[in-house]
């Protein structure tokens, strides 16, 4: 099997498309508001500790699973051991359904793309917020209301899958070629849009709240629990895009300075978008006549209502910079959006022997109407309700499942010594420590602490039923996760 397995062109294909999946809404998008809600400049430290104590030793042990087994993770588990093929799955089924809401919002913002060049949001704050709320999303109001289907949203979100499907249907060699362009445009409307930002009047108010620490909220647990949330969620880990991705390598490539330059080239992506958007929020404080933290409180929205209103505000060229800022998030979210279907695709060829021309279409298919219901008026709801358990408990309870798996039934050091015998960087007994211990004893103590919090006051502003919905669908995916893994395979 492994000499038929597809590969990559070349290292660098591979290495642009594993910074491409890692890059997304996750660094436009969430990392902002959630840098935003947890006290801008103090959320930042949080952030850098977990990327040390969880995003980089587990990406390297991701990137190991996936290169030893040459598998997809149900298979690639199974390989290391008998029993843990239902980690694969479940990781599997979260990234499945993690895929049905990120392709909502790249709708949400194929809608914006199209009306930036109309400026059609409106001109004051309450239009551009009515737009959002109102026009696009037609809120019910409440998760229990869902409404009718927002026919635009719809829309965006089938043009969406047909893109996702359109850049994976040609295998992986092509893929190498996409990323070149959707990790590269980014860029540029990136570093056009920090150079627009800083020269704006304000802009350094907005500044000193993204860079100023606030040693107190670090006794926040929130706040770290917000933090390692959006390190797995940016860096897609615990989702099998990792272990795919790597397993199309050649069996003797390079892991840890892979793991390194994906992992801070992320980051620091992350933190240049944050020059862009804290800039353009100091510049919307000063217009506003108020502070940063008062400028909005809108969360999974602040992209969507902040940006349009601070494009508005600019003196010229508002069209086009509306029209830039939207094609970036689309293209940086496409390359995020196809890795989270493509270990999916992968899984079930790998475990039943289909040929892929097949699967990949009829996942496509499935993913789009799985998320017909994210398309309704109480669609904003659940992408926020099921953003939150996806992201935040499951994601952490598969990084746990792998540090157990790895560090004790196969052990750490063994896997260690396989990463240093094909690795340029060799990694020492640290990485051992922080898989058996540091990292499994933080995600452990955030799953529990988060899940406690949750049992008692329930999810945001939302009914307590709704929490109880999202623990039953972890609950729902982990049975499933139990129940493919037992059923017979074709491929060995
Ligand atoms: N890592 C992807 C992102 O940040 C999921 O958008």
């Amino acid at each position: 099997m492994a000499e038929d397995r597809e590969r990559w062109g070349s290292r660098s294909s591979f290495i642009f498309a594993a910074v491409g999946a890692a890059i997304g809404l996750g660094n436009v998008w969430r990392f902002p508001y959630i840098t935003y809600q947890n006290g801008g400049g103090a959320f930042l430290i949080p952030y850098f500790i977990a990327l040390i104590t969880a995003g980089i030793p587990l990406m390297i042990l991701e990137y190991a699973v996936g290169l030893k087994t040459q598998g997809a993770p149900p298979v690639a588990l199974k390989k290391i051991w008998k029993k843990a093929e239902w980690i694969g799955w479940f990781a599997i089924l979260i990234v499945f359904v993690l895929a049905t809401y990120y392709a909502t919002i790249m709708s949400w913002a194929v809608n914006y793309f199209y009306h930036s060049f109309t400026l059609a949001w409106g001109r004051t704050g309450p239009e551009i917020n009515n737009f959002f709320n109102n026009i696009l999303l037609g809120k019910s109001g409440s998760p229990g209301i869902l409404g009718g289907i927002q026919w635009p949203v719809l829309a965006g979100l089938a043009i969406t899958w047909i893109l996702i499907y359109l850049a994976l249907f040609k295998g992986v060699k092509t893929l190498g070629k996409i990323v070149y362009f959707t990790v590269g445009i980014p860029w540029l409307i990136l570093i056009i849009m920090v150079i627009r930002g800083l020269t704006l009047p304000g802009a350094i108010d907005g500044l000193n709240f993204y860079l100023t620490p606030d040693f107190s909220v670090l006794l926040n647990p929130r706040v770290w629990l917000a933090a390692y949330g959006q390190i797995f969620f940016t860096l897609s880990l615990a989702m099998g895009t990792l272990i795919v991705y790597a397993s199309y390598l050649p069996k003797d490539s390079d892991i840890t300075a892979n793991a390194f330059i994906t992992s801070l080239a992320n980051c620091g992506t992350s933190f240049f978008a944050g020059f862009a958007v804290f800039s353009t929020l100091g510049y919307l404080a000063q217009s506003m006549g108020v502070t940063v933290p008062e400028v909005t409180t809108s969360g999974l929205g602040l992209a969507f209502v902040t940006y349009p209103t601070a494009i508005n505000l600019l003196p010229v060229a508002s069209q086009l910079f509306g029209a830039l800022f939207f094609l970036l998030l689309l293209t940086l979210g496409i390359d995020s959006a196809f890795s989270q279907v493509e270990p999916v695709v992968g899984s079930i060829a790998d475990k039943w022997g289909f040929n892929k021309k097949w699967v990949l279409p009829s996942v496509c298919i499935f993913g789009f109407i799985v998320g017909i219901p994210f398309t309704t008026r109480g669609g904003f709801y659940w992408v926020d309700i099921v953003d939150h358990f996806i992201a935040t408990y499951g994601l952490t309870l598969v990084g746990f499942l792998e540090c157990i798996v790895i560090g004790y039934v196969f052990g750490a050091s063994e896997i260690r010594g396989y990463i240093n015998s094909v690795s340029d960087v060799r990694i020492g007994p640290w990485w051992d420590v922080f898989i058996k211990f540091i990292t499994p004893i933080v995600l452990g103590v955030s799953f529990v602490m988060q899940l406690i919090k949750l049992i008692q006051r329930g999810y945001g502003a939302y009914p307590i039923w709704t929490a109880f919905t999202g623990i039953g669908l972890l609950i729902v995916l982990l049975i499933l996760s139990f129940v493919f893994s037992k059923r017979k395979g074709g491929n060995p």
